[in-house]
């Protein structure tokens, strides 16, 4: 095809590549569902338990339904013994990192290795749900130089999480906090990692490698890394006072302000003001509340920028929350795949079910017919 008959969608942009019954996102309404139902109603009544069900099987459960569900997840929390060496040897890494390399390690320990079925791929897709949060939590143990706590067989999800940071069981709020968190990032459309993970089972790969190869993408800073630098500026900021002249001098020297902007929501994120609501009260709490007022600083110094389409997205008040519950900054990226394993699973599911190559094509920019020179010639 000649060069002027080619149509260029660099980075994707716009372009439909498949169909989806999981999540839809409209970005000029900044509507967000997962299987039909608002992201609002289930951030306010819905549990992670109840939303990573809904994702998976498409149907709110029943009482009885979300019991086993939360059985099977209790139950697969336990990691096996090889992946807490496997952890110890790269323990110096980023927490990306490390949670990508186990994560393609404990394929090997799955009962249901080797076997791509849709029931095998939902089995092994929980039992990641189970065992990342433990991944994170052992790798900040190991590198500290002490023993992982070891996962409760009674808490939640989310309200596990937080006590394997220490080995304190957390506050109700502070659980049901880290709950909705999880359910605001359990699936987001077809985002770079989300396309990755589909790219990967697209070619008939496993679970274990589609989610290995979604934490490689997640962890680059224009997708997973902006809470953490939300972090950075709030600490930068220091006082709500100074949040005007900090952000007037970003954008005069032509930088982004972290936790702002998106490539699909032109209005505002939709999942932001549930945490932003949390990060008031939370801070408040703590006797900490400058960290709210700096955000809000920001937030009223940005106005001008909605007209553009520039809006808060759901990192700008992550950062402060996971910070407040005393995780250092480079766990942020990881707390964002603790919550997506579910959407991971589901678009994997969706994949192998009408599965497709994803191949696209490369418009060549570079030289024909050269010839061939014999090495003992060239200059
Ligand atoms: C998320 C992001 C990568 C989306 O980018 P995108 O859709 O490719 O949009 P573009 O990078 O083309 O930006 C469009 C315009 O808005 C501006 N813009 C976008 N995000 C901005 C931000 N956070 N601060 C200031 N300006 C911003 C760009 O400078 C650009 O302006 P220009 O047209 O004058 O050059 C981008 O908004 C960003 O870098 N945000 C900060 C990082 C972040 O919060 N990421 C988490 C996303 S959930």
């Amino acid at each position: 095809m000649k060069s002027d008959e080619i149509t260029l969608h660099r980075g994707l942009q716009g372009v439909y590549f498949d169909r989806s019954e999981t999540t839809f996102i409209d970005g000029k309404q900044g509507v967000l569902e997962y299987r039909g139902y608002n992201i609002h109603d289930l951030a306010e009544y819905s549990t992670f338990e109840e939303t990573a069900y809904l994702l998976i099987h498409g149907i709110l459960p029943t009482q009885a339904q979300l019991d086993e569900f939360d059985s099977e997840l209790k139950a697969a929390r336990e990691l096996p013994e090889k992946i807490f060496d496997v952890i110890d040897l790269v323990k110096d890494s980023h927490p990306m990192d490390v949670l990508r390399t186990a994560v393609s390690a404990l394929a090997s320990f799955d009962p249901e290795r080797g076997d791509n079925s849709p029931e095998a791929t939902i089995h092994k897709g929980n039992r990641l749900t189970s065992q990342v949060p433990g991944i994170v939590m052992a790798h900040h143990a190991i590198r500290r130089g002490k023993d992982p706590v070891k996962p409760s067989s009674t808490l939640g999800h989310a309200a596990n999480f937080l006590y394997m940071l220490e080995g304190n069981e957390p506050s109700v709020d502070a659980a049901n906090l880290m709950d909705k968190d999880f359910v605001l990032h359990a699936d987001h459309g077809s985002n770079a990692s989300a396309f990755t993970a589909r790219t990967v089972a697209g070619t008939a790969a496993d679970v274990h490698g589609a989610v290995t190869a979604g934490i490689a993408a997640l962890s680059g800073p224009s997708h997973g890394g902006a809470a953490e630098n939300v972090m950075q500026m709030a600490k930068e900021i220091g006082k709500p006072e100074n949040a005007a002249d900090y952000v007037r001098d970003l954008l005069s020297n032509r930088q982004r302000v972290m936790g702002f902007g998106h490539r699909v929501y032109k209005a505002e994120d939709p999942r932001a003001r549930h945490l932003r609501e949390g990060v008031k009260n939370l801070s408040e709490e703590m006797g900490q509340p400058e960290w709210y007022q700096i955000l809000e600083g920001v937030v009223d110094a940005m106005k001008p920028y909605a007209r553009r389409g520039i809006h808060v997205n759901v990192d700008f008040f992550a950062g402060v929350i996971y910070y407040l519950n005393g995780f250092p900054q480079d766990l942020f990226v990881p707390i964002f795949a603790v919550g997506r394993i579910p959407g991971w699973t589901i678009q994997v599911v969706e994949q192998l079910q009408h599965n497709i190559l994803i191949r696209p094509l490369l418009q060549y920019t570079g030289e024909h017919d050269l010839d061939y020179v014999p090495i003992s010639e060239r200059g």
